[in-house]
């Protein structure tokens, strides 16, 4: 059985051979990736846009993510699982960030992600200090939606890029073991990726990260309806769903399944004892 993926493994491939990340909500879906060699399976908060239907992240909260967290672990899989702590599971004080943590911790993560830079250092020592490995996330920020007034591209002008780049050493200094860099320049993940010793793991902030993430549904043409340019879809499940249902749904209404052979029947002694004449002529049935 090979080895489990752990934060020190990934914490020393920087510069290797670039990491893989994807998003898993499931059992189903953690076992996909992992028999596909992935490195960490992330449970992230877009569980709640992608699998609940929410408009945001924000809707989700510790138990949420601990349901899912348990779902996932239970395929036990070799790549290292991530849990993402949700929007005011850490804002308020480095106890309630721990205790929060320790409970993803508990559901069968190996390690929490974080949203912020600098203003999150004393919650990243603090969950250092508990032995709980903390994952980095800079950039755009999906839980600061409202105030950062959207979805868009961040680190476009020279000082917000300089920021950037001071969170992300903030936060390697602090002990993160790697880094999500969303939706920032390939210019300024290249930045990033240059000055921290950790590695940077990107979703549309360009080929120059030490990793890739992708969220599994987008991937997998599972979800159609918005397709933001970082994402290449490999695969257009939705569709292919959609055409097995129908087939489905088809084939009952034209009373072509259940097939005889996919029934169950009784044994001959049985069936006479019940008076049951099963000729082929009293099977079929009239519309
Ligand atoms: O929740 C998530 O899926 C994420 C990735 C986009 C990195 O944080």
């Amino acid at each position: 059985m090979a080895q489990p993926v752990t934060a020190p493994t990934i914490r020393a491939a920087k510069g290797g051979a670039p990491l893989v990340m994807v998003t898993a909500y499931d059992a189903p879906t953690a076992r996909v990736a992992d028999d596909a060699g992935v490195d960490v399976i992330l449970v992230g908060d877009s569980v709640a846009m992608v699998v609940l239907g929410y408009e945001d992240t924000l809707q989700v909260t510790v138990a949420d993510m601990a349901h899912h967290v348990g779902a996932v672990a239970r395929a036990r899989p070799r790549a290292m699982v991530v849990a993402d702590l949700p929007w005011l599971s850490y804002h308020l004080s480095t106890e309630e960030a721990v205790r929060n943590a320790a409970t993803l911790i508990r559901a069968g993560a190996a390690a929490v992600k974080l949203e912020g830079g600098l203003v999150r250092v004393p919650v990243v020592r603090a969950l250092v200090d508990a032995q709980i490995p903390v994952m980095g996330h800079l950039g755009l920020t999906p839980q600061s939606v409202h105030a950062l007034g959207g979805y868009r591209v961040q680190g476009q002008e020279a000082a917000a890029a300089s920021t950037l780049v001071g969170d992300a050493r903030a936060l390697a200094d602090a002990g993160v073991f790697a880094i999500v860099l969303e939706c920032v320049p390939r210019e300024v993940a290249r930045m990033v990726t240059d000055v921290v010793a950790v590695p940077t793991i990107g979703i549309g902030a360009g080929p120059d990260c030490d990793g890739q993430v992708l969220v599994i549904h987008d991937l997998l043409g599972l979800e159609d309806r918005i397709a933001p340019r970082f994402v290449r879809r490999y695969g257009a499940l939705k569709a292919d769903a959609v055409a097995a249902v129908a087939a489905y749904a088809g084939d009952v209404r034209a009373r072509t399944f259940p097939s005889d052979a996919e029934s169950y029947h009784l044994s001959d002694d049985v069936a006479a004892a019940l008076g049951i004449d099963r000729s082929p002529s009293t099977r079929t049935r009239t519309a």
